[in-house]
């Protein structure tokens, strides 16, 4: 018997990860979304790839604009990605307001002061259910200024970071 929703929940509250805003463009046409479901991939070729909601705007533009933008915050960055993911009661086309943000070779949309910013294009999409797994082709890799890492991480509905063990 197939678990239920709310065991799926309850499970993957555990799985804890690195925050990111994906970003993708169509043109002049921007959407991102709140992404926890990122994931190196592979080396050789350089690719990453993302889940993304097929319901939302976001999956709409990454088909059709075939660009991905993956942004790694830091903890300064918790009313962003509150933003996008829909949390903050901003509409998606206020999403680009907050930030600080440049369009890449691809044509997606980088937020400046991440903790590194991949610009990406469509390798290919998979579907997976709800959501898709978008694989990225790698194009350029911008890291961020500074030493001090300070990612920003969410696990059990609350937002957190890295604690090295000592
Ligand atoms: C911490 C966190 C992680 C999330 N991770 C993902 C994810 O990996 N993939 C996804 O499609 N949505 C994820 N979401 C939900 C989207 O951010 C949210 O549904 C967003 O509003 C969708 O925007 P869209 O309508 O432009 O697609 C996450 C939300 C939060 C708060």
């Amino acid at each position: 018997m197939a678990i239920s929703k709310d065991q799926f929940k309850q499970g993957m509250r555990r799985l804890g990860g690195a925050v990111n805003i994906v970003t993708a463009a169509d043109g002049e046409v921007w959407a991102g979304l709140t992404a926890t479901a990122v994931t190196s991939l592979s080396a050789e070729p350089p690719r990453l790839l993302a889940c993304i909601n097929r319901q939302g705007v976001t999956y709409d533009i990454v088909s059709k604009g075939r660009t991905l933008g993956v942004n790694v915050l830091g903890t300064a960055h918790k009313a962003l990605a509150m933003r996008f993911a829909g949390m903050d009661g901003e509409g998606e086309t206020e999403r680009f307001d907050g930030g600080n943000w440049f369009t890449a070779k691809s044509g997606a949309p980088l937020l400046t002061g991440a903790l590194v910013s991949f610009d990406c294009t469509v390798e290919s999409i998979l579907d997976a259910g709800s959501h898709a797994i978008v694989i990225g082709n790698i194009e350029a890799v911008k890291v961020g200024a500074g030493d001090t890492l300070d990612p920003l991480c969410y696990l059990d509905g609350e937002w957190g970071t890295f604690q090295p063990l000592v």
